[in-house]
Formats: C-alpha cells, sequence, structure tokens
C-alpha cells in the first residue's frame, strides 16, 4: 500500500458517507431504487423481476427471472462495504478472472444494490479442480494466520495483518498465480478502508465462471461489524427469553 492508494482510499469512503448523509436527509428521492413483491425498479430503467437467491450475513441476493444471462442483484446495508470493495478491486484489475464483476448499480434509503453475473455456487471440485486447490491452500493458510498469533502480545492480530501473513503463505505454498494476483489487489483495497476486513475462504463464499475458473465471491468480511451485529442477535434472544418468563 503506498500513499496515493491511502489518500484514494480515505476520498473514496468521504464520497460514499457524503452519500449517505445526503439520502437520509431526504425523504423521498427519484433516484432511488425499491424492491416490491419480486420487482426491482431502478431509476430510468424498465421493472425488472427477480427472485431470493441466497443470503449471507449482511448481504441478500437476488436473480432476475426474465433475463438471459440471469443478473445478481445484491443488496446490502448502506454501512458493508465489502461489495464495494469487490467494485473497487475489480475496477483496479479488471483483466483477472477470480475477480467478481461486481457493479453499485443503485441504492435505497439503507441499502446498496449490486449488479453481477449469475456465478455457480458453493464452489465444488468436480466444477474446477485447480480452484479446489487454491481452495485448499487459501483455507489453510487463512487458518493458520488467523489461529497462530501470539498470544504475548495480548492484542490479536489485526485484520490487514492476517490477510498478508495468508498471501505470502498461499504464494510459498504454490497458489497459482493468478489467484495469487487477485489476492494482493483484494488486501490493498480492504486495507485502504479499514483494518477490519479479514479473509475467509469457505466454498459458500466462493463460486466458479461458465469456464470453470475460481471465483472470489465474497472473500472478505468485516469482523468488528460482524461481531457486533452476533452481539445485539445473542442480546435479543435473551430478552426474548426472559419476556417469556424463561
Ligand atoms: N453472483 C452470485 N451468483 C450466485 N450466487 C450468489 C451471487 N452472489 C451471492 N450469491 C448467493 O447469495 C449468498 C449471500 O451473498 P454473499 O455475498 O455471500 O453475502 P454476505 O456478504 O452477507 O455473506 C451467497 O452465499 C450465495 O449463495
Ligand atoms: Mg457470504
Amino acid at each position: 500500500m503506498n500513499g496515493r492508494d491511502l489518500t484514494l482510499g480515505a476520498l473514496a469512503g468521504l464520497a460514499v458517507a457524503g452519500m449517505v448523509a445526503k439520502r437520509r436527509r431526504g425523504s423521498r428521492d427519484e433516484s432511488l431504487a425499491s424492491l416490491t413483491r419480486g420487482v426491482l425498479r431502478l431509476p430510468g430503467q424498465a421493472p425488472i423481476q427477480i427472485k431470493k437467491l441466497g443470503a449471507g450475513a449482511f448481504a441478500t441476493a437476488y436473480v432476475t427471472t426474465e433475463m438471459t444471462p440471469p443478473v445478481v442483484y445484491v443488496f446490502t446495508p448502506d454501512d458493508v462495504y465489502d461489495k464495494e470493495l469487490l467494485a473497487m478491486a475489480r475496477d483496479a484489475e479488471p483483466q483477472n478472472p477470480h475477480l467478481p464483476k461486481v457493479e453499485k448499480v443503485g441504492e435505497t434509503r439503507d441499502q446498496f444494490i449490486y449488479a453481477m453475473p449469475l456465478y455457480r455456487t458453493p464452489l465444488r471440485k468436480a466444477d474446477s479442480p485447480s480452484g479446489w486447490k487454491d481452495y485448499a491452500i487459501l483455507k489453510t493458510c487463512r487458518e493458520d494466520a488467523y489461529e497462530h498469533w501470539d498470544p504475548r502480545r495480548l492484542v490479536g492480530k489485526r485484520g490487514y495483518q492476517i490477510n498478508e501473513e495468508t498471501v505470502t503463505c498461499a504464494e510459498a505454498t504454490g497458489v497459482s498465480p493468478s489467484t495469487l494476483e487477485a489476492l494482493r489487489i483484494l488486501v490493498d483495497t480492504a486495507a485502504n478502508y479499514s483494518d477490519d476486513y479479514v479473509f475467509e475462504f469457505s466454498p459458500r463464499n466462493l463460486a466458479t465462471d461458465e469456464a470453470g475458473t475460481l471465483v472470489l465471491l465474497d472473500p472478505l468480511f468485516d469482523r468488528e461489524k460482524l461481531q457486533a451485529k452476533r452481539q445485539r442477535e445473542r442480546r435479543k434472544t435473551e430478552q426474548a427469553f426472559r419476556g417469556r418468563g424463561w
């Protein structure tokens, strides 16, 4: 990461924050998208029929039902930037086949909407033996980087450090050069945003494209945000139990 990247990252962050503030001030806005009863309306476009495809901790993905090829629309809360990071990584290296083709296409009052191709997920060995080999390397390297930190330093590793170590290990273990390049771009892009984005590699968050190439569909998550969300959910469940007199 260099000074220029840092400045660009900070500027991008400010631009997003400004957009969010502006959107929250206005109650009705022609420039906002909407999703009602399976119909997505993006400003200036014909209504798009979609159905739910899947959901993760933060994002919900929908796929078009009347388009060839189908398009996936992913909705994320507007304070979750992992899809934004993927879009920036893709912009930085459009030729890299492992970076998903993510593009921001709209926003609602509290969500961002991204479009991308429909990939085949979860990752299966039969769909891409070479992708599976990369996945196995990434999984082991990430686990090693995450778990084997020095407990005497008391504080856990930051996301950037975990990601850097994962990449160094993946290179030493023989991950494919193009996957390595994608990872490097992701590490730098994530670090420009915050130190909390950490790699995670699971078949559910990996995919293949129509050529059988490994796609890093959802390789980063915000550790702090996920922990905060889990805590909120735990508290809610506890309150519900207490409410029933348990
Ligand atoms: N482009 C896509 N093609 C196919 N499935 C997708 C696509 N994007 C998302 N999905 C599905 O939606 C799920 C949730 O999306 P994801 O980006 O992983 O959300 P989160 O960031 O909350 O984990 C994924 O696990 C996957 O099953
Ligand atoms: Mg996911």
